[in-house]
């Protein structure tokens, strides 16, 4: 996989506590990789962090990526041969109630570690994690292409897209010169996902598993509302693919890349609610719909183009939507009604994808 590039890799990841940065955590594991990182919290409770004790498994800095002092030390200290920024406030709802912890976190987080990188300019392929919304959201039908407006109505929107300002900028001025710097980069765009061990507010998936592990129906607020739903190992097999390259080809410094499912890929919430109850025992109905909504703007339907990253970096989405509602329901139900040990179910969610990528023949499997 990678054509093993991981392996004995110092690989820093921030946010690693977190949804995504635990499940890049176990992959990264798995392939080999001496894995480090940085968070200042532990973000829900449970979390998949606590339950597969990734803590024993790796050097975690219990630091806050706003701190350019601590964030230099360690990156000074591990010298990673690969970074993952993945380090900041990710919830829309949030951030209309904390805009700055949310803006200090994204923007100014991000800053520190290019600055770190920067500074130090030892060879690191790094990886700015930022989000679909950092498009300028004109509420059009199709995919949003890299080349299109950054933007943000809500303010996670603009510090993402201020996020995504701050690479660029950071890459002309002084990451660009291959003579003169040897850092690398890309920052990577990916939409909502979903899968086992997110227990995060305002997220329909953790919703649901909060309120059928009790038994209660799910209170949902946009039943028709269409998605493009993925599990969270597609965009993190992109950024893996995107790092692998980035390592051997330094051509392909300073881009930005999407990832995101087939565009056919939309159900709505309420079709995602009624499948993923099929891998749960329930006695109630799954879901039921309040009287009141949100006082929040919430964007529409917002799709990413991913031609450029299946043309250059030969990537593509791996699974088919009953398998993304298979692995997450499973993934829940195990922890919820199983004794098994979690992080080898999560090794072998992986090793799934990981099958059914390469009986697609897809590239990163070799
Ligand atoms: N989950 C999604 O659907 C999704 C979609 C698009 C983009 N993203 C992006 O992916 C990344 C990870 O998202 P997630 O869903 O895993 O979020 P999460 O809330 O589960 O994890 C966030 C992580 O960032 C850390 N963090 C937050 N503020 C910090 C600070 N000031 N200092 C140090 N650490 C800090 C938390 O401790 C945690 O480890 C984020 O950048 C998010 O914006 C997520």
């Amino acid at each position: 996989m990678f054509k093993s590039v991981y392996k004995n890799k110092r690989v820093l990841i921030t946010g690693n506590t977190g949804f995504k940065g635990s499940w890049l955590t176990s992959w990264l594991l798995e392939l080999g990789a001496k894995v480090y990182g940085i968070s200042n919290n532990v973000p829900t409770s449970p979390s998949m962090f606590e339950i597969l004790n990734l803590s024993d498994k790796i050097n975690h800095f219990n630091e806050d990526i706003r701190n350019y002092d601590k964030v230099e030390k360690i990156i000074r200290d591990v010298k990673p041969d690969f970074l993952f920024h993945m380090a900041a406030q990710p919830l829309v709802v949030t951030s209309y109630l904390e805009p700055l912890e949310t803006i200090t976190s994204n923007v100014i987080g991000t800053t520190n570690v290019l600055e770190a990188l920067r500074l130090i300019n030892h060879k690191c392929s790094t990886l700015i994690i930022t989000s679909d919304k950092c498009y300028d959201n004109v509420e059009w039908v199709w995919g949003y292409k890299e080349s299109d407006s950054l933007g943000g109505k809500d303010i996670y929107s603009g510090s993402k897209g201020a996020a995504e300002l701050i690479f660029k900028s950071y890459y002309h001025s002084y990451f660009k010169d291959k003579a003169k710097s040897n850092v690398r980069i890309i920052s990577v765009r990916a939409g909502n996902v979903i899968g086992g061990g997110d227990w995060a507010d305002y997220r329909i998936v953790p919703d649901c598993s909060k309120a059928w592990a009790k038994n209660e129906s799910v209170e949902i607020r946009s039943p028709d509302a269409t998605r493009p739903w993925q599990h969270v190992l597609e965009p993190l097999s992109g950024y893996l693919t995107c790092a692998e390259q980035l390592y051997s080809n330094i051509k392909l410094t300073g881009e930005s890349f999407n990832f995101g499912p087939k565009s056919d890929y939309t159900k709505s919430v309420k079709d995602l609610i009624k499948d993923l109850s099929l891998h749960w025992n329930l006695k109630n109905a799954p879901y039921f719909i309040p009287d009141s909504t949100s006082e929040f703007h919430e964007a529409g339907l917002l799709k990413l183009n991913i031609d450029k990253a299946h043309f250059y970096l030969k990537w593509q989405p791996t699974l088919e939507y009953d398998k993304l509602i298979e692995f997450t329901g499973k993934w829940y139900n195990n922890y919820y009604n199983s004794k098994i040990d979690m992080l080898e179910y999560t090794f072998e969610q992986i090793s799934k994808y990981q099958e059914i990528a390469k009986s697609k023949n897809l590239k990163w499997t070799n």
